[in-house]
């Protein structure tokens, strides 16, 4: 594993998915004088330690917002930074994901993305594809309005061709024409930097996933910070609808 310093005590209850807006990058650089960009570079950092920290703290998926769908009104020498970051990271990590077992892949409007990014992103869940432990997901282009008219048009068109009925009207039909089909809904949503919204991230999958927050920039967020939002995590009560008494084996 890429990390092997400490290990914080191991979580009584880890979460199976955890989700991270990894926010603050450009604070991060103004703080110290430097470029937006140089933030990003440290973010891409982080993304890797927190990567097999996760791993390493017992979750089985991780998904990462790494560009929104309205990240392109940023200004045009950042988007390309971060393109050019993102292509960078793919070039490098694709040997590390394969000797370590990771299935890469992505949600969101990637044939959106710079061809040569869409290549190497195809690249790396091709070589990937067949590994079941642990899978890290890149929110890419990803935007959750977007993404649910994606899945009504989807299911608009299955239910025209006879594939679908609409009298069903489960939420796990239409689920399987969300992005993350595949995936469970994240346990756990960390938001880096202060901030505390969710901004058009999961907004489906996260209806009964508990929050963390912390002030804590992107670049300077440690595996010590991941096991402090899990242990967070195990505070609490989460009931899905039912009381607290319902949940609560009967004493005698
Ligand atoms: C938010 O910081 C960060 C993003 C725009 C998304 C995260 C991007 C990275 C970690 C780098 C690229 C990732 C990969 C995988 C190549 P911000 O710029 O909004 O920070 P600020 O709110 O302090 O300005």
């Amino acid at each position: 594993m890429a990390e092997p310093s400490s290990t914080p005590a191991c979580p009584s209850s880890v979460p199976a998915h955890i989700a991270i807006i990894m926010d603050g990058n450009g604070r991060w650089a103004k703080s110290r004088g430097l470029p937006r960009i140089e933030g990003h570079r440290r973010g891409v950092e982080t993304v890797r330690t927190t990567t097999f920290a996760a791993r390493d703290l017992g979750v089985k998926v991780l998904t990462l917002y790494a560009f929104s769908v309205e990240n392109w009104k940023r200004p045009q020498d950042e988007v390309g930074g971060l393109m050019t970051l993102l292509e960078f990271y793919l070039k490098k990590e694709l040997k590390t994901f394969v000797e370590d077992r990771v299935r890469f892949r992505t949600i969101g409007r990637t044939s959106e993305l710079p061809a040569s990014v869409q290549k190497l992103l195809r690249e790396t869940v091709e070589a990937t594809k067949h590994f079941t432990e642990y899978t890290l997901v890149l929110a890419l282009n990803y935007g959750a309005r977007t993404e649910v008219v994606d899945a009504a048009r989807a299911y608009a068109t299955a239910v025209a061709a006879g594939r679908e009925n609409l009298n069903d009207d489960s939420w796990a039909t239409f689920n399987r024409y969300l992005s993350t089909a595949d995936l469970p809904d994240p346990d756990l949503v960390i938001r880096t930097s202060g901030e505390t919204r969710i901004s058009n991230f999961l907004l489906m999958q996260a209806a009964y996933a508990e929050f963390f927050f912390t002030p804590t920039l992107w670049p300077d967020f440690t595996k010590a910070d991941l096991a402090a939002a899990i242990a967070d995590y195990n505070r609490r009560e989460r009931r899905f609808g039912p009381t607290s008494e319902q949940l609560k084996p009967a004493t005698r």
